[in-house]
């Protein structure tokens, strides 16, 4: 793999739907200024823990975000024109730099500063760091111990946030798949047709 970080087996079989729908993508996803208890709670609905939380968002080892999904952190995070408290205050001028007040909406950051096309557990230095990107991110350091604790415990131990995050995959990609004779098992992943 170009970017590194782990492998794992993907259970066979599963019945995906024929086509795909923005809303229904939408609905119930999390999103990057909920507060840490609903993200929890969005993913306990789908009956994923608090490790599937933190090992999950390690996703963001890789990437890019635009600056309208972290802009209000830059500025004005609890309505007091403030910036994020929790921000690195040099982290935060330099992207203030690309994102403005106004206007740069879709201008592109990398998720990790330090390494963001490499799968490694920079995302979770970073956090310790006060340079987490979202705001979603740096709440998994702030607002719970629990949360806390697994950020600290993948930032020290690559192969243990390798571990999880495999293991979390598969626990995403048991989330309530389709029975009998609805959708179809997938015999090509890259079937992109029916996108509506
Ligand atoms: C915990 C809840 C999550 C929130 C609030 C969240 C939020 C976001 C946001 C706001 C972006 C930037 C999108 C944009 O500005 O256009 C993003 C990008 C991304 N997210 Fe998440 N995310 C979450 C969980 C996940 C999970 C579970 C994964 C995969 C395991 C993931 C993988 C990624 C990747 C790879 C990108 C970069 C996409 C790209 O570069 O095109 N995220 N996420």
């Amino acid at each position: 793999m170009q970017v590194g970080g782990p492998f794992w087996d993907v259970p066979l079989g599963r019945r995906d739907s024929l086509g795909a729908s923005i809303q229904g993508s939408n609905q119930g996803i999390p999103a990057p200024n909920n507060t840490l208890p609903t993200i929890i709670t969005k993913f306990k609905r789908l009956g994923l823990n608090v490790v599937d939380v933190v090992a999950l968002s390690g996703g963001h080892t890789i990437g890019l975000s635009r600056c309208t999904s972290f802009r209000q952190r830059l500025y004005n995070q609890s309505g007091n024109g403030l910036a994020d408290g929790t921000l690195d205050v040099s982290y935060a001028a330099q992207l203030r730099q690309g994102c403005p007040r106004s206007g740069g909406d879709d201008n592109l950051f990398p998720l990790d500063i330090v390494s963001s096309t490499k799968f490694d557990n920079y995302y979770f230095k970073n956090i310790l760091a006060g340079r987490g990107l979202l705001s979603s991110d740096e709440v998994l350091l702030t607002k719970s111990a629990e949360t806390a604790a697994l950020v600290k415990a993948y930032a020290n131990d690559v192969h243990l946030f390798f571990q999880h995050f495999a293991q979390s995959m598969v626990n995403m990609g048991n989330i309530t798949p389709l029975t009998g004779s609805q959708g179809e098992i997938r015999k090509n992943c890259r079937r992109l047709n029916n996108f509506h």
